[in-house]
């Protein structure tokens, strides 16, 4: 049985006093059986972080194991957390939009988070999104592991600095590294990106964020055709 504090959410355990030992992690929430159906039904119960508690449902990842890429975003949003699926909001159309753009085949991409849960600041009637924290993004990436590990895609490609940092560390820097195809420990390969929603917050320079995230998915349908 594992321990789970009855703490609430951040007001009452702010990440700095938070210690790792508090909370168990998804690591102990993992199932022996490691298919990505029996991974998903156990991550819909996952208390391995406090997010789980404000948000509606764990929001685990989209497709099955014969897709050649894999599409790794941030958390969900308000919309992902509602319909319990991955980019199926505004950033989601931007992504399928970007995608085309680039030549990318999506037809059998597996597309999921490094966080599962929708982390936000109720502000009235509306849920403000809210960046996942280190120790949040920690605490989930047993799950993103174990995707990656049944999925075993050619490329995965990481949307976003909490993304990158989750897979590739904390010194990751995605402006200085976007685009770059590196070897992925565990097989395949993997580069990064921008996130889809910081070309929808570019506003006046929103084109040229597009031309971007395109451009370095050009290089990701490359690497699929060769
Ligand atoms: N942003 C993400 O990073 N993931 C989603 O699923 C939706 C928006």
């Amino acid at each position: 049985m594992v321990r789970v504090p009855r703490a609430g959410y951040e007001r009452a355990m702010p990440p700095r006093t938070r210690r790792d030992a508090d909370w168990p992690t998804a690591a102990a929430f993992l199932p022996e059986d490691r298919s990505l159906d029996a991974l998903r039904d156990a991550a819909a119960g996952c208390r391995g972080c406090p997010l789980w508690e404000p948000a509606t449902q764990t929001v685990f990842g989209r497709g099955g194991t014969s897709a050649r890429l894999a599409l790794v975003g941030e958390q969900p949003g308000d919309v992902e957390d509602t319909q319990g699926l991955p980019f199926v909001g505004p950033a989601g159309r931007l992504l399928v939009q970007a995608l085309d753009e680039a030549g990318v085949d999506r037809t059998d991409v597996y597309v999921t988070n490094a966080v599962k849960h929708f982390k936000f600041t109720p502000r009235g009637k509306r849920r403000i999104h809210a960046t996942p924290d280190a120790y949040e993004v920690a605490a989930c990436t047993p799950w993103l592991g174990a995707e990656l590990d049944a999925v075993r895609p050619d490329l995965v490609v990481l949307l976003g600095a909490t993304a990158a940092k989750a897979l590739l560390g904390p010194s990751f820097k995605v402006t200085q590294q976007r685009g770059v195809v590196m070897h992925r420990d565990g097989g395949g390969r993997v580069m990064a990106t921008v996130h889809p929603s910081s070309v929808l917050r570019a506003e006046d320079r929103r084109e040229e964020a597009m031309a971007g995230l395109v451009a370095d998915l050009r290089v990701a349908a490359e690497v699929l055709a060769g």
